[in-house]
């Protein structure tokens, strides 16, 4: 019944099954001599994978669930699908899912496999993320997306049908929606037996996903006899060919670490031989200043210094800026590729030697107490320094340049990092698992459980948007549209608000800019032009007007990429911003929504941003002179981010889109209220705890 069994090859040996239904294979002995294959070919046939892949067939073909762990760069994300496709998998018009945590691996590890298909992206190889769908039904057979896009899927497919394999990749980074999606595939798997998954991860956590998919006794004696696969998951161990990495510390601790890693990349430039660097940093915003400070370096030593071409990487980066990224260094150059934790094992860069971690990343945080969530530079775990350092040695032997010390990795990393489940606010988490008709949540078959004050603070939230009825349901029909939204459940209220509000085509609009990081040119040239530029669109109601202002001054241009420019407007994200918007009209007039302007009735669209955002209400401190707000819900100090037209004027109330944590809480993307709007648009929600600020 195998698929791919060709007579004559071996099966894989067994090397080890003390484990209790945890086997480990060794690879077969590579049959094939190379000779009359392109040169795509056989690089594809030096990957570690692929001496692997009858063993992979095997295992696919005869258990439900299939483990695999490897080394990144090692061809799982690459050649699994396509091994899959050539055994037979995407036959019938059945696909092959891949699905990554990140959308920028999504896209970038789908062209890469078209490439090596020698076919078009969006044909026979296509991918799905938020917003944008590259895939033809009935043609494409690999389908790469992310699991939050998958999670999605499941609203109209709850089965999930027309894929016969999907693989969880990057399983190791616990994504929230990679963790949800496990507990939902699980019982899929009882009620498709014939669906076959693999998990596929970096790192060697696999015994623990292989009991969370470890089938009962009592289950496992009523399969009876080889009717199926084996419902009990395999675990395979890709062994790769990693070359030796250094490890160098620093001495003493670093006080900056953006100046320390560009002085260790001028440093490698200066006394190492040939080969590129790889910098982990944080985020999009200290990428930026290294790049900048990195670049004024290199022009400052002039000659000395040629040679060195300089690249961030980091989500959000235009589809230009990442073939940079990805394309050959030429001969006698070094480049040096600045990035999030994106290329710590979601993608595989060629050629880089020299590795310079920074020890942070940054993760999500939530605490249900205050009930704030952001995003923090935090110190990484071992395994993700490891993962980073093993960079370094992927084409010959390599160094890695630690900026820390060798004490703090031993005595203070933590050695796994915390699920992000167990570190996030859950009311988007929640709404999927009711829309996907999971009613008892707590005692859902989580992977990692998460804690249940976050779910209770999350119900709570959900409740008062009017999403969650007293039986802890989805409403109808408001509940079960917000759930239909492709956006976090305080936005999608926003949007249905301003249905009955007569301003939906304005709110629409914030939504889109609101989905994508930044509608400025954040690089060129000084924040002070910037400052100054933006004055021209402010309003005084706030950052989600100013963005309908410069929306509108866009429009007004015929959407110019020059008008762009003089506006230090970033015109690709502006055609993001189009692309969006057009969307969500489609999705607002399926769920009933009606298409209106308000025709710059501005008070009707800041009491739809209040109907969906009013737990983010703040107040400014009586008396401050610092521009001090406290928090309504958890009394949490926090303040107008810089970069908001509402920095230093500060009015009274105020209600934020998100919080970013530096040197303090930041509040970015501002708008200021009236209090009377918020006991109007949440009675329950602030009925109990009314601060003495609010009676002022
Ligand atoms: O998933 P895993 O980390 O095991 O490896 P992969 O992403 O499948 O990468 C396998 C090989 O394909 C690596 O040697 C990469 O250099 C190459 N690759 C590439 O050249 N360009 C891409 N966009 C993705 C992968
Ligand atoms: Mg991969």
């Amino acid at each position: 019944m195998s698929r791919f069994w060709k007579p004559g090859t071996e099966k894989p040996r067994l090397l080890d099954d003390e484990e209790g239904g945890v086997l480990f294979f060794g690879a077969s002995p590579s049959t094939s001599s190379g000779y009359g294959y392109s040169s795509m070919e056989r690089q594809k046939q030096r990957l570690p994978v692929y001496k692997y892949r009858t063993p992979i067939l095997y295992l696919v073909e005869t258990h439900a669930t299939t483990i695999i762990v490897g080394e990144t760069g090692s061809g799982k994300t690459t050649q699994i699908p396509q091994y899959l496709k050539e055994a037979g998998w995407a036959d019938g018009g059945r696909v092959i899912a891949c699905t990554q945590p990140r959308r920028l691996a999504v896209q970038a590890v789908s062209s890469r496999v078209a490439e090596e298909m020698g076919v078009k992206l969006g044909e026979e190889v296509g991918y799905t993320i938020r917003f944008e769908d590259l895939t033809k039904d009935g043609v494409t057979m690999i389908k790469f997306l992310t699991d939050g896009v998958l999670l999605r899927e499941m609203m109209d497919d709850p089965l999930l049908t027309k894929y016969s394999v999907i693989m969880v990749d990057e399983a190791h980074e616990r994504s929230i929606s990679t963790d949800i999606l496990l507990g939902l595939l699980k019982k899929i798997q009882r009620r498709r037996p014939e669906l076959r998954l693999i998990i596929s991860s970096a790192t060697i956590e696999a015994k623990s996903m292989s009991s969370f998919f470890q089938t009962s006794k009592r289950r496992r004696e009523m399969e009876g006899k080889d009717l199926g696969p084996r419902m009990d998951p395999v675990i395979l161990s890709v062994e790769g060919r990693g070359f030796n990495v250094q490890i160098h510390y620093v001495e003493e601790p670093v006080s900056n670490y953006i100046q320390a890693a560009v002085s260790t990349v001028l440093l490698v430039h200066d006394q190492e031989p040939m080969g590129d660097i790889l910098v982990f940093l944080t985020g999009q915003d200290d990428i930026d200043a290294a790049v900048q400070l990195l670049t004024e370096e290199v022009q400052n030593r002039g000659k000395s210094c040629s040679g060195l071409t300089i690249l961030p990487l980091y989500s959000g980066l235009p589809r230009a800026e990442q073939e940079l990224v990805f394309a050959p260094t030429a001969r006698g150059k070094r480049k040096v590729v600045i990035s999030t934790n994106i290329a710590e094992t979601s993608l595989t860069l060629e050629g880089i030697v020299y590795v310079v971690d920074s020890g942070f990343s940054k993760q999500r945080f939530y605490n249900p107490i205050s009930d704030i969530e952001n995003l923090v530079v935090a110190p990484i775990s071992k395994a993700s320094a490891r993962q980073r350092a093993g960079r370094a040695g992927r084409v010959r032997p390599g160094k890695c340049y630690r900026l820390y010390t060798e004490e703090y990795f031993v005595d203070e990393m933590s050695a796994e990092g915390i699920p992000e489940i167990q570190r996030s606010n859950l009311v988007s988490c929640v709404i999927q698992l009711k829309a996907l008709g999971i009613d008892n949540i707590l005692g859902f078959d989580w992977p990692a459980s998460p804690p249940p004050e976050a779910m209770v603070r999350a119900l709570e939230v959900l409740y008062s948007l009017g999403v969650l009825d007293n039986d802890a349901k989805l409403t109808s029909p408001a509940g079960f549209q917000v759930a239909e939204i492709p956006l976090d459940p305080m936005i999608a209220k926003m949007i249905l608000s301003s249905s009955q509000l007569g301003c939906s085509e304005e709110i629409i609009t914030i939504a889109a800019i609101l989905s994508i990081q930044s509608i400025w040119v954040s690089s060129r040239g000084a924040q002070k032009d910037l400052d100054e530029v933006k004055l021209r669109f402010a309003a005084s109601e706030g950052d989600h007007v100013t963005f309908l202002n410069v929306y509108k001054g866009f429009l007004q241009s015929g959407k110019s990429s020059q008008w762009c420019y003089k506006n230090f407007v970033n015109y690709h994200a502006m055609k993001k911003v189009l692309e969006i918007r057009e969307q969500l009209r489609r999705t607002a007039q399926r769920i009933g929504i009606v298409l209106k302007s308000c025709e710059g009735d501005m008070l009707v669209v800041r009491n739809a941003i209040t109907a969906g955002f009013f737990a983010n209400a703040c107040h400014l401190e009586a008396y401050s002179h610092n521009g001090k707000y406290k928090t309504i819900r958890g009394s949490q100090e926090v303040y107008i981010h810089p970069s908001s037209v509402l920095f230093r004027v500060n009015p009274k109330w105020v209600i934020y889109h998100s919080l970013v944590s530096t040197d303090k809480q930041y509040m970015r993307n501002v708008i200021s209220i009236d209090p009377s709007s918020l006991t109007d648009a949440a009675p329950h929600f602030y009925q109990h705890q009314r601060p003495s600020s609010m009676l002022h």
